[in-house]
């Protein structure tokens, strides 16, 4: 029958094993040290923003009207002259299914799913960000480059996901229609 040896009894572990025990702690302690310094570096130099809001909304009724009801949908142009993207995450589309902004200026994309989990990056930027029914996914930039870019939702939906994506048009501010995206939203089409 094996024996189990309690603290008290458990032989000495020499010079050699203590100090292979310091130097086994001190490279932990190291590694956290580094660890958490990537964090604290990536935070920074490259934005990111973890999601901080819990904004809840009924996913349910999205269509029934309310913030992202149709007419809501797209870029509507704020009083202080910020630009708010709003899209409905579904299976399997994004709604607009192209999203039309202008370069330079400051956007705020709001996402609600009217379904299961969806997530959604913009390629070749540093938006990227889970849409969780019954809340509100709330992204701020600014996009400087004009162009076309790719969004797709990266997160497993369903059947048609790898189906699931959107273009994101960045045209010049002089382009855009300002004074349409005042009363209501737009995109590309
Ligand atoms: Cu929506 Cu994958």
């Amino acid at each position: 029958m094996a024996e189990t040896l309690n603290a008290a009894q458990q032989p000495p572990l020499g010079q050699a094993g203590e100090r292979a025990a310091r130097l086994w702690t001190r490279s932990m302690i190291a590694l956290m040290v580094v660890l958490l310094g990537v964090i604290v570096f990536t935070s920074a130099h490259w934005g990111l923003h973890p999601p901080s809001r819990i904004e809840t909304i009924d996913s349910t009724s999205l269509h029934q009207g309310g913030e992202f009801s149709e007419a809501n949908l797209g870029t509507l142009i704020a009083p202080d002259g910020s630009a708010v993207v709003r899209v409905v995450a579904q299976q399997y589309a994004f709604v607009p299914s192209c999203v039309l902004v202008p370069a330079g200026v400051p956007v705020t994309m709001r996402l609600a799913s009217a379904d299961a989990v969806h997530g959604f990056l913009i390629q070749g930027t540093n938006v990227n960000a889970m849409v969780v029914p019954g809340y509100v996914t709330t992204v701020r930039t600014t996009f400087q480059e004009i162009g076309e870019r790719l969004m797709p939702c990266h997160e497993f939906c369903g059947v048609g996901h790898q189906a699931m994506w959107a273009h994101v048009r960045i045209v010049d501010a002089k382009q855009f229609p300002f004074e349409d995206a005042k009363a209501k939203g737009v995109s590309c089409g």
